[in-house]
């Protein structure tokens, strides 16, 4: 005998959801926040706000982010398959805070049409054709601390010997894929969510990546780290002091911002929120170029004797 399946048996990773946000700190799309379920830590990320709900008539509110006390309704992803109907509550376990709750509604049909395509060719095919593995040299640092210039230095060292490389680097992404973004947080948040994904392709692809971004918040490098899988990622912080980026101010930015001609400068008026256990630092002030790459091929040659080709791909 077959018993027909109620929707609230199927099991989902995409929802739309009525979110209630009560935290000080304001909800971002793209960013994952923790919820626990029979005591496991998984994660939400909010894909899509679609509005907020006006307290005192009901109606619909457009809404960019999540503040404090708003209820909005918002499309969302969890990193496991779980049912409809369900309210979990997001946490910040360091800070001991509930962020907010959210009331998984329905199931979003899109999710069900998506099946993972097995193709033959994989990673660990491309990086023997290649001699080396893919990773990514996460540079992060204050605009003009000297990430693209030491990009840049690696790529000539590495392309000359040999190795199959790319840089995906702000100013330029920002005028192509990124090009809808601006420099509010949550904008930072999908500037940074995208490249992660787009640097993974290129992991899969076998490729070097060398990521040169400011991105100032250490939840979007943690995220990167994650997607990416930490034995094929290197945090490079460009520990380069504000005086001495504003100081070069090449692009004349800072200038601009001190005179309240930009509004979300990074250091100035927008925050950089430095790694705390960066894998690497160089000191874009003091270290010489020459021996800033040599660390980083340093780096690079250990990786490539650890993960051998012939790994089994994850
Ligand atoms: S991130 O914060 O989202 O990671 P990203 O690295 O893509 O920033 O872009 C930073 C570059 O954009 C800077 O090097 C600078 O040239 C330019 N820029 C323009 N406006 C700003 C701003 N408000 N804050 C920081 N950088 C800016």
């Amino acid at each position: 005998m077959s018993t027909a399946l109620s929707p609230s048996d199927i099991l989902s990773e995409q929802f739309e959801a009525l979110v209630q946000w009560h935290d000080s700190e304001a909800g971002l799309a793209g960013r994952e926040y923790l919820f626990r379920m029979q005591g496991a830590a998984h994660t939400l990320s909010v894909t899509r706000i679609k509005y907020k709900i006006d307290p005192a008539t009901g109606g619909h509110l457009p809404c960019t982010t999540l503040q404090r006390n708003e209820t909005a309704i918002c499309n969302i992803a969890t990193s496991t398959p779980i049912q409809a109907g369900q309210t979990l509550s997001l946490l910040d376990e360091g800070l001991g805070r509930t962020l907010a709750s959210v009331e998984l509604k329905h199931i979003l049909r899109r999710a069900e049409n998506l099946h993972t395509q097995a193709l033959s060719v994989q990673r660990h095919h491309r990086e023997q054709l290649n001699g080396h593995p893919g990773c990514v040299l996460w540079f992060t640092g204050l605009s003009g601390s000297g990430k693209s210039t030491l990009a840049n230095a690696l790529e000539q060292s590495l392309h000359e010997q040999g190795w199959h490389t790319y840089i995906l680097d702000g100013d330029n992404i920002r005028q192509g894929l990124n090009k809808d973004l601006g420099f509010t947080d949550a904008d930072r948040v999908e500037n940074i969510r995208r490249i992660a994904e787009v640097a993974k392709l290129m992991v899969d692809a076998g490729l070097v990546v060398m990521t040169a971004f400011i991105s100032p918040f250490r939840k979007e490098r943690d995220m990167a780290r994650e997607l990416i899988g930490s034995d094929r990622f290197l945090e490079v912080y460009v520990d380069t002091p504000l005086e001495v980026c504003e100081a070069r101010d090449v692009k004349g930015l800072y200038k601009k911002a001190r005179q309240g001609l930009i509004p979300n400068m990074t250091g100035i008026n927008s925050p950089y929120e430095p790694p705390e256990q960066p894998g690497l630092i160089l000191s874009g002030a003091s270290e010489t170029l020459d021996g800033a790459v040599q660390s980083l091929m340093d780096w690079l040659s250990i990786k490539s004797n650890q993960l051998t080709p012939q790994e089994a791909p994850r």
